[in-house]
């Protein structure tokens, strides 16, 4: 896990969400772990809620014990409605939770891919219905895609299509609960514990393999894509946008 002053030094931070309350729904590791440190640098208030109560206190550990934790999962209602049950509680929210189950269609039956649905599709939907009376004035709402939704890979038809619809949802979100705001980072091939898994528990060697085939030479550090976050958090005027952070994979 990186040191956050060492971020603090190569990002540009939004100061305006010092003293913001931010929850991160997956942010326990990788992409939403990255924004908790941002978020913790600039002096913001960070909850953070995944299913793994080990994983979570590590995660406060290095985080110095300045953050919040909650376990939660996207795919259980009593354990969302928990952590929206006090009005004003968040700012904002940041939701980089879910599965990317996959396989060849010919021998990949639904039961196994239905995690990637429900927890995408279902998991945003029933977040925005549960935050959404409960955010501050001023609030915003942030999910996470993947570029698969123009460059699928071989093996990921249902996962593309959770974060086409991700994208889709979140821009009749906005429309639907303005003025609060609803935005999603599109990302891809960043460096985190799922693309490690993904690649079959790549080390560090086979991840710049992997990032030397990209338009930019390297794979994307977790703090690229969270930085999106951020921004979508921050600027008062954004809403229905898709920020992409892909080094330009969907262009080659
Ligand atoms: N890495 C990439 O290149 C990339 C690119 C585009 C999009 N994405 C998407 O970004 C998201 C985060 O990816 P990542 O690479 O940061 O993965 P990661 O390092 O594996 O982190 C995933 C986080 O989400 C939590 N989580 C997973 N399922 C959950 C659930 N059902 N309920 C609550 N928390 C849950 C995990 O903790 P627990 O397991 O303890 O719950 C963990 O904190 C994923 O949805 C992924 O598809 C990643």
């Amino acid at each position: 896990m990186n040191e956050p002053t060492a971020i603090a030094a190569r990002l540009p931070l939004p100061q305006a969400l010092a003293g913001q309350s931010v929850l991160i729904i997956g942010g326990s590791s990788g992409i939403g772990f990255a924004a908790a440190q941002l978020l913790v640098e600039i002096g913001a208030h960070v909850t953070l809620a995944a299913r793994e109560g080990d994983r979570l206190a590590s995660a406060a550990t290095h985080l110095n014990r300045q953050v919040q934790t909650v376990q939660a999962d996207v795919g259980d209602l009593a354990t969302l409605q928990a952590l929206f049950a006090k009005p004003a509680q968040y700012d904002h929210v940041f939701v980089t939770a879910g599965a990317l189950a996959g396989g060849p269609i010919g021998s990949t039956d639904v039961a196994t891919l239905r995690s990637t649905i429900d927890s995408h599709i279902w998991g945003t939907y029933e977040v925005a219905r549960l935050a959404a009376p409960q955010l501050q004035a001023g609030g915003s709402m942030t999910f996470i895609s993947n570029s698969f939704v123009y460059r699928p890979l071989q093996g990921v038809a249902v996962g593309a299509a959770a974060m086409a619809g991700v994208e889709g949802l979140v821009r009749a979100l906005a429309l639907e609960l303005a003025p609060l705001r609803v935005n999603v980072v599109r990302a891809a091939n960043i460096d985190t514990p799922m693309l490690r898994a993904f690649y079959g528990g790549a080390n560090d060697a086979q991840v710049a393999t992997i990032g030397s085939g990209l338009l930019l030479g390297r794979v994307g550090r977790a703090e690229e894509a969270a930085s999106a976050a951020l921004f979508c958090m921050s600027n008062p005027y954004v809403t229905g946008s898709v920020v992409v952070v892909d080094g330009g994979t969907s262009l080659v």
